[in-house]
């Protein structure tokens, strides 16, 4: 069998870093705080888009809560535990995309004017158990839409945006999935 490794020099590749001028530039621009020169992505249209992301899992929140407190009726037990579940985890995003919004040296947006425009998904009351799950189900969905085109924009550009908006993406599928098995139950 032949080696897969015949000509260790075959897979050799120079890696030549100018670390004067990686340190010079660091001391320069220090004000930027964690974004350096070799920050590849549109700022400003990734800030954009981790407050709308921000203003997503808010109306998240506050819907999972106000389902939460509403839901009556036989079953409603397990559901409303899912609800209060997913709403601490809502929350959990929200506060992990104002964190990066920070650190891209943009703020978040939390003012609770136009939370809803800025938002993807939409904050339905809905009348009964089942209409608030089916409420839910569809928010999540639009969520895991929208994350996905969100890290397909953002492709190899940041990768730090992207795992984190990936770790989000793999919950809201969680989420989706919670709420379908409630339904299939129903
Ligand atoms: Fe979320
Ligand atoms: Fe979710």
């Amino acid at each position: 069998m032949e080696q897969a490794n015949r000509n260790p020099q075959e897979n050799k590749r120079p890696f030549d870093m100018d670390v004067k001028a990686i340190r010079a530039k660091a001391r320069k621009d220090i004000e930027s705080g964690a974004i350096t020169d070799t920050y590849r992505a549109d700022r400003e249209t990734v800030l954009k888009l981790l407050n709308e992301a921000l203003a997503t899992e808010i109306v998240c929140v506050l819907r999972y809560k106000r389902h939460y407190f509403m839901a009556r009726g036989l079953n409603a037990e397990p559901v409303a535990a899912e609800f209060a579940e997913h709403a601490a985890q809502e929350q959990d995003h929200a506060d992990k995309l104002a964190e990066r919004i920070v650190q891209l040296g943009g703020e978040p947006n939390l003012s609770p004017k136009g939370i809803l425009d800025r938002s993807h998904s939409e904050y339905v009351e809905g009348n009964s158990l089942e209409e608030m799950i089916k409420e839910n189900l569809i928010a999540e969905r639009i969520a895991i839409d929208s994350y996905r085109q969100m890290i397909d924009y953002i492709g190899e550009q940041d990768s730090t945006t992207r795992r984190l908006l990936e770790e989000i993406l793999a919950v809201e599928e969680e989420h989706a999935d919670d709420l379908s098995d409630f339904l299939a139950k129903s």
